[in-house]
């Protein structure tokens, strides 16, 4: 049976009120779904509304969640930050990092990024990096440059040990919000090039490292894209923030299994 990691971005989206009322309809929908140890759900909330989601899963099999961005510094003067001890000790378990939103709108770099993949792995928690092309790099054959980029600068020094706890999404830039996502057999041919560079660097552990697509997924393309044998998930931007459609992705990674 395969595992799947089924994330939702919320983004800048949801009150802790209105995390409630989606967090706990997914909950009970996921609950309906008869869920297994295979299958499992995170929703990554806006920071405010983390503690409000986190009590409604609190106590829910299989489902956690998950910061959308933090600092790599423990503490100190970083005005409108927040150190990943402080989402730990809200719920997380998970925190996406470099999605391209923050690389694009707030001048993250694979720099940068490195940093944070250390200190959120150093607090125990699992990091989601991001890695993916724009349509120009992708049109002008830079694909795989740009990816290989991407992982190397800010995988660097992360270790064997730590990369145990290491996830990777997959999110081609020009697919994400846009209704266009990859196709199932572009997703797989980067995972796998994905999944070689995991191996270069860590060996067999590669295999068992989870890496996500991200970008559009939705539920009629849900069940294409993770059939795919690189594809041990999806990160998911829109179709999260509607309990129907996030519950029917988890549901066909249900059946894919
Ligand atoms: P999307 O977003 O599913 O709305 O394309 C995905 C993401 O940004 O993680």
């Amino acid at each position: 049976m395969r595992y799947f990691l089924i994330a939702g971005n919320w983004k800048m989206n949801t009150t802790p009120a209105e995390a409630t009322t989606l967090a706990s309809t997914i909950a009970d929908g996921y609950a309906k779904l008869q869920p297994n140890r295979n299958i499992h759900v995170l929703m990554c909330p806006p920071a405010t509304s983390i503690h409000a989601a986190h009590e409604v899963v609190k106590s829910a099999q299989g489902i956690s969640i998950g910061a959308q961005n933090c600092h790599q510094e423990p503490k100190g003067a970083f005005t409108g930050e927040l150190a990943p001890q402080m989402v730990k000790a809200v719920g997380c378990t998970h925190v996406i990092i470099g999605h391209s939103e923050r690389r694009q709108h707030f001048g993250e770099t694979d720099e940068l990024l490195n940093n944070k993949l250390k200190a959120v792995i150093n607090t125990g928690l699992v990091p989601i990096y991001c890695v993916g092309e724009t349509l120009e790099e992708r049109q002008t054959n830079k694909t795989f440059d740009v990816i290989q980029t991407q992982m190397a600068t800010a995988l660097a020094d992360i270790t064997l040990e730590s990369a145990s706890q290491l996830v990777i999404a997959y999110e081609p830039v020009w697919a994400i919000g846009t209704g266009l996502a990859a196709t199932s057999d572009q997703a797989q041919e980067v995972h796998a090039f994905i999944r070689g560079l995991l191996a270069e660097r860590y060996g067999a552990l590669a295999g068992s490292i989870l890496i996500l697509y991200g970008g559009s997924l939705k539920p009629d393309n849900a069940d294409e894209i993770l059939s795919k044998p690189d594809v041990n998930g999806g990160l998911i931007g829109g179709a999260a923030l509607q309990a129907d459609s996030f519950l029917a992705i988890i549901a066909a990674a249900m059946k894919v299994q």
